[in-house]
């Protein structure tokens, strides 16, 4: 087989046909299946799962009680509309990998497990990362199993529908002090390797970045009757909130010192063509280069939205992370041993960044990316770099499983 064949296996799952985009929204029939067929690879390579209080998947090769871990895996799941490489070409390269390691009569020191973490997007119920952070003891069940989905249904409800108890979840300190070393490989998300032509990468950070939801109300009135000049119309203050978001992410942003926002998800009450709304949401995404710049930017777009005339805005924080930094001796040690691959940061949320947050030593590699496009059905990578990507990871693996000591 090859990283390629593996993501041929799953091209068909929860494929939306008129939009050509993955809808794998965490614990839907999309990921279910997934979740089978992760289960039957790893069975197939002679792995022993393990499945966590929070629904992540271990692959484990090895006694998964010896420690010194090392771990590499993504997620299965996507957000709406998303490509088929952002999580999936990470768990498929390292099934591939340990294929690779199994082939060349890899003799490990130390166990090694493949995770699946559980809704790494948060598409469906809004936090990001959910898995790992509540395996990382920085998301608390109790808010996790509050959460809704579009629909309304709970997180807790969603669990139990698919047959696990949502009274499991929680933290894992001993599971997580077993973990020695974390590496997960990713599609870079952004044009970092094509610029610099090389075909793989090492992170060093994730930017600090949130999510806020910003709630508008005014007075819902009759589209036809009712005078401009008496409009109280809270769609005017999303208005407002969108062009403030790209204004403040604009003025600060460039390639080496990022600054973004994006409204990428709105709702409006009750949404009909004929009727000003009476609520309007807009979900802020903002990220940047340090705490600082982030914090300037949404003090700007805070205070363009302290005095819209007739509205009231109310801006609710759903979730805030810092600057993820990955093991400095371990992506060094990576980077090294691909002939030094350049280390780059990046923008996009992960789950070896939550590790990262609570001290497991991990690093991230990104396979190159020719148009840079991501969370998106046009997301793509060749062939040759995501088996590239493979056997490099392969090659990383071989050293973390055989070295005396992992690198901290
Ligand atoms: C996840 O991919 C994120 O960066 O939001
Ligand atoms: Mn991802
Ligand atoms: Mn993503």
């Amino acid at each position: 087989m090859s990283v390629t064949s593996r993501l041929q296996d799953i091209a068909a799952v929860g494929r939306d046909a008129s939009s050509g985009g993955y809808r794998r929204l965490a614990w839907t029939d999309a990921d279910l299946t997934l979740r089978e067929w992760f289960a039957g690879e790893a069975a197939a390579l002679g792995l022993d799962l393990e499945v966590d209080r929070n629904g992540n998947m271990w692959a484990w090769w090895g006694d998964s009680s010896a420690g010194d871990a090392v771990i590499t895996g993504s997620h299965l799941d996507s957000v709406p509309d998303g490509g088929n490489f952002d999580g999936p070409l990470g768990v498929a390269s390292a099934l591939e990998a340990v294929a690779e390691l199994k082939r060349r009569g890899v003799q490990p020191r130390r166990p090694l497990a493949v995770v699946c973490f559980t809704d790494e997007e948060g598409g469906r119920f809004g936090v990001a990362c959910i898995g790992s952070r509540l395996f990382a003891g920085v998301l608390a069940p109790e808010r996790a199993l509050a959460l809704r989905d579009g629909d309304g249904i709970t997180f807790a409800e969603a669990l139990a529908a698919a047959g696990r108890d949502p009274r499991a979840l929680g933290a894992e300190p001993d599971r997580l002090a077993r973990i020695g070393a974390f590496v997960e490989l990713h599609i870079e998300q952004g044009r970092g390797l094509v610029d610099m032509d090389a075909a793989i990468g090492v992170g060093t950070e994730v930017l600090p970045h949130g999510r806020w939801r910003v709630d508008i109300t005014g007075q819902p009135n009759h589209a036809g009757t009712t005078l401009i000049a008496d409009r109280r119309d809270p769609m005017m203050g999303l208005a407002v909130l969108i062009d403030s978001a790209r204004r403040e992410a604009a003025e600060r942003d460039s390639v080496v010192r990022a600054a973004r926002a994006t409204v990428g998800k709105v709702q409006c009450t009750p949404n009909a063509v004929n009727a000003i709304p009476a609520r309007v949401t807009g979900w802020l995404d903002a990220r940047a280069h340090d705490e600082a710049t982030l914090d300037a930017m949404l003090e700007a777009i805070g205070r363009d939205l302290l005095h819209l005339p007739g509205l009231q805005a109310q801006i609710q924080v759903e979730s805030r992370t810092p600057a993820q930094v990955f093991t400095p001796a371990l992506s060094a040690a990576l980077s090294h041993l691909f002939g030094d691959a350049p280390m780059l940061a990046t923008g996009a949320g992960h789950d070896a960044g939550v590790l990262a947050e609570v001290g497991v030593p991990s690093a991230m590699l990104f396979v190159r990316n020719p148009t840079g496009v991501s969370h998106s059905p046009d997301e793509f990578t060749e062939d040759t770099d995501c088996e590239t990507g493979g056997a490099a990871l392969a090659d990383a693996l071989a050293h973390l499983l055989t070295a005396e000591t992992l690198p901290r």
